[in-house]
């Protein structure tokens, strides 16, 4: 019988030849454990999911009751079942009062395309302007915005009509006008490799969407859910989104996501046609019922309260002649080395030798990726930070 190792490399698509290859039997809290009982410290929640931890009990819990009462009954938007509704409401309570609309994907990049038939049908105009090196996804729609020519080149044509600013640079915003249907950017920028917006960027880009009549779209599918120390990131800059874009995080483990607008821009895919985004599996109740146990446990084990003292923390300890810079927001954070090859090694003691799992970021090879669950205690936080220091002096 061949190993769930070999099965995999045989039969499970490969989309590099350098898959990270660890097998990983059961997770719980902040470690995953191998089959031979090995441990790991995982220190990027499978790039920004487990935000209340692996099999948090609540989630556990909510899921099991669910799956007690029923799975997917029928597609999007026609039966009333109450953990979709419920966590609607719930969402709704973590926002501003206009956004009161949330349509549920099962991902990321289902959301962004949403997002971008729903501001093409409510504008009646074409254009997207996004940011260079954003990531929103690999879906057409989605890597058409993405901000990485490298990344998509192979896969054009895509969207027509689109065009990059630079993040945090005043002077792009003049591109976004009478054309733009929607601007898309990540609140904190992630693949990037952690970019924060400087003070009055995201006002300043708010005021141009708004003279100019086009929507503004933030993306807090790696961001949002608690990560940056306030529920959603936006709520840190003084402003708001027309549509905002979740997942990752939002389920606790689960698949989903969600665009969320106001009623009256949602009804756009009321008429004309009728079903104007129409899925299957949108709003799982599954999903959904973890998702509001998500939720609740940010809320009622106020977890954000810890997240600003926790990333301190990781920046006091991560001090090395090899650091060059630790950028972040909240605990999504970015450590950064001199380059690629410097960091690659780093990544591979870590794991091999400390058993700490982290990462570099798609569009940022110099920069190691610290995002842990948000219920990191201090302990773990200097466990980590001992080893990532032991794996950089090893090799220095
Ligand atoms: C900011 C951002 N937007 C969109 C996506 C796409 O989400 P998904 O992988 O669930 O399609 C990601 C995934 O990493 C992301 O980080």
């Amino acid at each position: 019988m061949l190993t769930p190792r070999q099965l995999f490399l045989r039969h499970q698509a490969q989309t590099s030849d350098f898959p990270l290859l660890l097998e990983i039997e059961r997770a719980e809290g902040v470690y995953m454990y191998a089959p031979d009982g090995r441990r790991y410290l995982d220190l990027i929640s499978g790039i920004g999911v487990s935000n209340v931890g692996h099999r948090h009990p609540r989630v556990v819990e909510a899921i099991k009751n669910q799956v007690d009462k029923y799975l997917h009954l029928m597609v999007y938007g026609e039966l009333v079942q109450a953990p979709p509704a419920q966590l609607a409401q719930a969402l709704h309570e973590t926002l501003p009062a206009h956004l009161d609309s949330v349509y549920f994907t099962n991902s990321g990049a289902e959301a962004v395309e949403g997002a971008l038939k729903l501001a093409k049908r409510h504008t009646g105009r074409t254009g997207f302007v996004s940011c260079l090196n954003a990531y929103h996804g690999s879906t057409q729609g989605a890597l058409s915005i993405t901000g990485s020519e490298g990344f998509k080149n192979s896969y054009r044509p895509l969207l027509p009509d689109v065009r990059h600013i630079r993040y945090n640079h005043l002077e792009d915003l003049a591109l976004i006008n009478e054309h733009t249907a929607a601007v898309v950017i990540e609140t904190v920028q992630g693949e990037a490799g952690v970019r924060v917006p400087e003070p009055g960027y995201l006002p300043a880009l708010r005021q141009r969407c708004t003279e100019v009549g086009a929507l503004l779209i933030l993306d807090e599918i790696q961001c949002g859910f608690g990560r940056t120390g306030t529920f959603w990131a936006f709520e840190q800059f003084g402003i708001a989104p027309d549509i905002l874009l979740c997942a990752k995080g939002m389920g606790g483990g689960m698949p989903i996501g969600a665009f969320i607008s106001s009623q009256e821009i949602m009804a756009g895919f009321k008429t004309n046609p009728i079903l104007g985004h129409c899925t299957t599996f949108g709003g799982h109740p599954v999903s959904c019922a973890a998702s509001l146990a998500t939720l609740h446990t940010i809320q009622q084990e106020n977890l954000l309260a810890g997240v600003a003292e926790k990333a301190a923390r990781f920046r006091q300890q991560l001090v090395h002649p090899a650091i060059r810079d630790v950028r972040g927001c909240g605990l999504l954070m970015a450590v950064e080395f001199d380059s690629f090859e410097v960091l690659k090694p780093i990544i591979d003691h870590a794991l091999a030798h400390e058993g700490i799992l982290t990462d570099w970021f798609l569009f940022c090879d110099n920069s190691l990726r610290l995002a842990p669950p948000l219920i990191i205690t201090d302990a773990e936080i200097d466990e980590a930070c001992a080893a990532l220091l032991r794996a950089i002096d090893s090799l220095h």
